[in-house]
Parts: C-alpha cells; sequence; structure tokens
C-alpha cells in the first residue's frame, strides 16, 4: 500500500459497495491487449454482478452454484461433456446458433451438433445402411444437396449419426458396433444422396449428473424428439450441422434443448413390407424421409482484434 486506499499497482483499495466492486473488477480489464476479450470479460462480470445483485445471491446459493460446477467438471471427459449439456439445457447453445446463423433465409436452418458426433464414421456407398445391427423400422433418408440458387452441390459430405430403437447412440453403448448408425455418404453430379437409416426415437439427454438433478429439482423433462443428425461440408460452403426431426414424434413442442425448429420437421412417410422401393436387405413396412439441404457460400474470414 502506498497510501490510504491505494495499492502498490495503483488501484483504489476501497472498494466496498456493489457498484464500486463491479466498477473496480472491469476496469481490472483496461489494459488487456486483445480487444476481443476484453470486451468479452467485462461485460461478462457487469451482467454476471448485474445477476447476483438483482437476486440477491446469498452466500449459500453462491456456493451450491460452486458445488454444481465442481460436479459437472468431476463428470466431464472427452466422452462425457456436461459443460455443453448444461449450455444446452439453458438455452445458451441455441441461442449462439441463432446469433451465428441468419434467420428466415434459404438455406437449410442449423441447429445442435449435441454429445454424440464421433469423428472417423466410415464413408459408405449412395443407398448404404447405416445400421449394423437391427435397429428398427428401415427408413430411406433421401434428397439434394443444393447452392442457394438451386444448383446442385457435388461432392458435398453429408455425415449422420442417430439412435435406435433402444434409444442409444452407438457412442453410449458398449456393446455396439463402432460405426453402428452413423456413416458418411458423398454427393452425386446431381447432388444427391440418399442412405437407409431406421425411424429414431424420442430419448432422454444423460441425465443422472448435475444437468439432470437441476431438471428434475425444476420440474423440466429430459426428453428429445427424435431426429437423425446431418453435418453438411462442401469447398465452398459453410458447414451445416442440423437434424431432421420426425413430425410424428413426441416433445416436438418441448424439446429439453430448445433445438426444434418447424422448417426441420419432416414426414415420414410409411410404406408396406411388399411396396416397390424398399431398402434391399430390410423386411416388413418402412418409412421414406425425403429431405434437401441448402447450404450457404463460405462467409470471408472476419478480421478483428482477439
Ligand atoms: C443430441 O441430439 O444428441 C443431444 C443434443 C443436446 C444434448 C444432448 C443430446
Ligand atoms: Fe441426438
Amino acid at each position: 500500500m502506498t497510501g490510504d486506499s491505494t495499492t502498490d499497482d495503483g488501484r483504489t483499495a476501497d472498494v466496498t459497495t456493489p457498484e464500486e466492486i463491479t466498477a473496480a473488477v472491469v476496469a481490472s480489464f483496461a489494459d488487456c491487449p486483445r480487444p476481443r476479450l476484453r470486451l468479452l470479460l467485462e461485460r461478462l462480470v457487469h451482467h454476471l454482478h448485474a445477476y447476483a445483485t438483482e437476486v440477491g445471491l446469498t452466500q449459500e446459493e453462491w456456493y451450491a452454484g460452486i458445488r454444481f460446477l465442481t460436479a459437472a467438471g468431476e463428470l466431464t471427459t472427452a466422452e462425457r461433456q456436461e459443460f455443453i449439456l448444461l449450455s444446452d439445457t439453458l438455452g445458451l447453445s441455441m441461442l449462439v446458433d441463432a446469433l451465428t446463423h441468419e434467420q428466415g433465409g434459404t438455406t437449410t436452418e442449423s441447429t445442435v451438433l449435441g454429445p454424440f458426433w464421433a469423428a472417423g464414421s466410415p464413408e459408405r456407398p449412395y443407398g448404404a445402411a447405416i445400421a449394423e445391427r437391427p435397429a428398427g423400422p428401415a427408413t430411406r433418408v433421401y434428397g439434394r444437396v443444393l447452392d442457394t440458387s438451386g444448383a446442385p452441390v457435388a461432392g458435398a459430405v453429408v455425415d449422420v449419426w442417430q439412435n435406435g430403437d433402444d434409444r442409444l447412440y452407438a457412442v453410449q453403448d458398449p456393446s455396439a458396433p463402432e460405426h453402428h448408425l452413423r456413416g458418411r455418404f458423398r454427393t452425386r453430379e446431381d447432388g444427391s444422396y440418399s442412405f437407409v437409416a431406421v425411424r429414431p426415437t424420442a430419448y432422454a439427454i444423460p441425465d443422472d449428473g448435475p444437468v439432470g438433478r437441476m431438471l428434475a429439482v425444476t420440474g423440466r423433462h429430459p426428453w428429445r424428439p427424435a431426429h437423425i443428425h446431418l453435418r453438411v461440408d462442401a469447398p465452398g460452403f459453410q458447414s451445416l450441422t442440423t437434424h431432421i426431426f420426425d413430425a410424428d414424434s413426441a416433445y416436438l413442442d418441448s424439446d429439453t434443448v430448445f433445438a426444434v425448429k418447424p422448417s426441420l420437421i419432416r414426414a415420414f412417410v410409411a410404406h408396406d413390407g411388399d411396396a416397390p422401393g424398399r431398402p434391399a436387405g430390410t423386411e416388413g413396412p418402412w418409412f421414406s424421409v425425403r429431405n434437401d439441404l441448402v447450404l450457404a457460400p463460405a462467409s470471408p474470414p472476419r478480421s478483428e482484434g482477439s
């Protein structure tokens, strides 16, 4: 200390009211050499302090929050990301999605990636099945990948993954073949892609950790409506992460991660077992769903201080 209220680094030490505490912490980032990082931290502190002040956060509540975050950290591994689940269930993931992607344009809308995508899915031929063991009624998924003028995008990679009739994704089930219910498909010259999926099922997000407890004590359910995930990549286009939602599924109006967009809901059309076009190697009634995917052109790189 150099005087009555100034520290050696020149900062004022007699900071006692809520307003003074907030102002001092915001000011502590003034010399941050990265403008974007400075903005992110100053505004984070501003809003975090405003929240605590508005609700009159108690010591017990502050510590309960610390315990909650500690439990989320202890549970998080390469396979289980409790913080993304927290972001998803608090709607932050979809808020960032909405801030990132243009609304109401002509391109296919995006939605959450979720925790069950895995790198290294096998490339499979046009029309191939992704189920490596029985997992539900066969469902032919087909469509074209197009640009915003309606021209086909040839050579796009459509990476797909889904759950089966036991509600599980392969990465959740040690008994499942590694690449079960997943695959990558390359579009043909006319932009077409096709694969044989199974009818997906509604399922509960992993709810055996702090996020699940948060949902339970607040009276929220952990369910997501049935969907198939798609991630589309093509040179010259923005990559697209999206879903096909089953129009007949429960929970379309109460997805626990707020990820349903009406434009992504599709009818799964039922066919009799003897109807023409039944996917090879399957038996009994089957379904089909058509889903064209419209990609946005790649945007020029953002230049900004960070
Ligand atoms: C999923 O769709 O797989 C998912 C998304 C967010 C949280 C949990 C699961
Ligand atoms: Fe999913």
